[in-house]
């Protein structure tokens, strides 16, 4: 059964950060894209495709805007429950909030509760795929990856390992658990329908030399699985680190000394960098994952988004849920558009837009299937409405352009924007 979704499409020519945003983001407006088996076909003029496909399932979304499904490349789901919770820094956030909350997950039932319930939020909010941490329970992964399977998200996830005694007992593991329960869910899940393993060691300060060791082998082992962990949030972090690895160069070098550092290593955060790191993550063409949100709402700093792209690094853009304030890409965009004011770059709605869809799939080496509208891409579409409250849609109407029209979503948007989710050309009930 073929389908036609019709409404403003955006399509994508280039790299926003390389070429004039409003050339490489292209709105078509009265457009219509063809959909079969789950992926996207043809897009092309409304009525000239209902011409062309008088058989295809109408689905008209009228003005809407239909952009590629949001991707959120770094967040921790365990942490559903307790996002927003109140005035700590990282590591005593950590400590008071985070990991009592994560030894729940110990019970299976508790995991696929906040599963299932994190993802619908996901979908009510336009993200059709994620990159999560879960916790160091391997049920914890196996929760995530079945509510995907039955949402048919693409969803990217992997057992959190954490073995020195910088975590609770209650949420340690050892170097040879750690390799063992995520070599046996990388085999259990990896490529099985369209879930991705991502090898998860926290952070450097929650692992010993040996995890880090055993993880870096796994990975050799497994080369098409991604390596999901932090870098750089904070500057007490940093302190941090320098005094468990007193022998390692910098933060980064924590993993580099066993193979972690490599294509397919995505580093959340990545704000207080050292030269030597920026140039590194670059040679060895790593991934960024900027947090707006949760680096305004736990106080870490501001990422340079100007800088980092106009290095040429892939950048993607992430909630760091429950570290992040929302679970919305709307309001993760309005952030990184309020961190780039504070770092001399105003960012175009354009290049936002971008970042939230195929940046963040570049950023998870995936752009051949995931964050754009175009022929073979995997049909997952976010339908955004352009007046979804009275405070936008008054602002809105005064607009000239289509980007002054969609810049008070944006900067203003939440889930109530989201008119349909559709996952792999299929409409999400949420
Ligand atoms: N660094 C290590 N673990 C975490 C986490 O759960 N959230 C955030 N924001 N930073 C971290
Ligand atoms: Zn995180």
């Amino acid at each position: 059964m073929e389908k036609l979704i019709a409404g403003q499409v955006v399509t994508y020519t280039g790299d926003p950060f390389e070429i004039p945003p409003e050339e490489a983001v292209q709105v078509l407006s009265d457009a219509a894209i063809l959909i079969r088996d789950g992926r996207v076909v043809s897009i092309g003029g409304r009525e000239h495709m209902r011409v062309k496909h008088p058989e295809a399932e109408f689905h008209d979304h009228g003005p809407a805007l239909i952009v590629p499904g949001f991707i959120d490349a770094h967040a921790h789901y365990p942490q559903t429950a307790m996002i927003a919770s109140w005035g700590k820094r990282l590591i005593d956030w950590l400590n008071s909030y985070t990991f009592p909350e994560e030894a729940k997950f110990a019970d299976r039932a508790y995991a696929d509760d906040i599963a299932a319930r994190y993802l619908d939020l996901l979908l009510a909010n336009g993200t059709t795929t994620v990159t999560s941490f879960c916790t160091i329970h391997p049920g914890s992964v196996d929760a995530l990856f079945e509510a995907a399977e039955q949402r048919n998200m693409r969803v990217i996830a992997g057992k959190t390992c954490m073995d020195r005694d910088t975590a609770p007992e209650m949420l340690r593991d050892t170097a040879k658990a750690a390799y063992d329960e995520s070599k046996a869910l990388i085999e259990r899940w990896h490529g099985k329908g369209r879930a991705v393993y991502a090898i998860t060691p926290r952070f450097s300060p929650t692992s010993t030399p040996a995890q880090l060791d055993a993880l870096g082998k796994l990975w050799a082992e497994h080369p098409s699985c991604l390596m999901q962990t932090h870098l750089s949030e904070q500057t007490d972090e940093i302190d941090w680190v320098k005094g468990l690895y007193p022998t390692a160069r910098d933060y980064l070098d924590t993993y580099e000394q066993f193979g972690l550092v490599r294509e397919g290593a995505l580093f959340g955060h990545a704000i207080h960098l050292e030269p030597r790191e920026i140039a590194h993550l670059k040679a060895m063409d790593c991934s960024l994952i900027h947090c707006p949100t949760s680096n305004t709402f736990i106080g870490s700093g501001l990422f340079d988004m100007g800088a980092r792209k106009s290095e040429g690094h892939r950048v993607g853009l992430a909630t760091d849920t429950g570290g992040g304030s929302s679970f919305s890409m709307l309001r993760t965009m309005a952030a990184a558009y309020e961190i780039g004011q504070l770092t001399h770059t105003a960012l175009h709605p354009a290049q936002l837009l971008w970042l939230a869809t195929y940046g963040s799939a570049q950023a998870l080496r995936m752009e051949d299937r995931l964050g754009s509208i175009a022929p073979g891409m995997e049909a997952d579409l976010t339908v955004i409405d352009l007046a979804s409250t009275s405070a936008i849609a008054q602002r809105a109407i005064r607009a000239e352009t289509i980007w002054e029209e969609i810049f008070p979503t944006v900067m203003m948007g939440d889930d109530r924007a989201i008119s349909a989710t559709y996952v792999m050309g299929e409409r999400a009930v949420v």
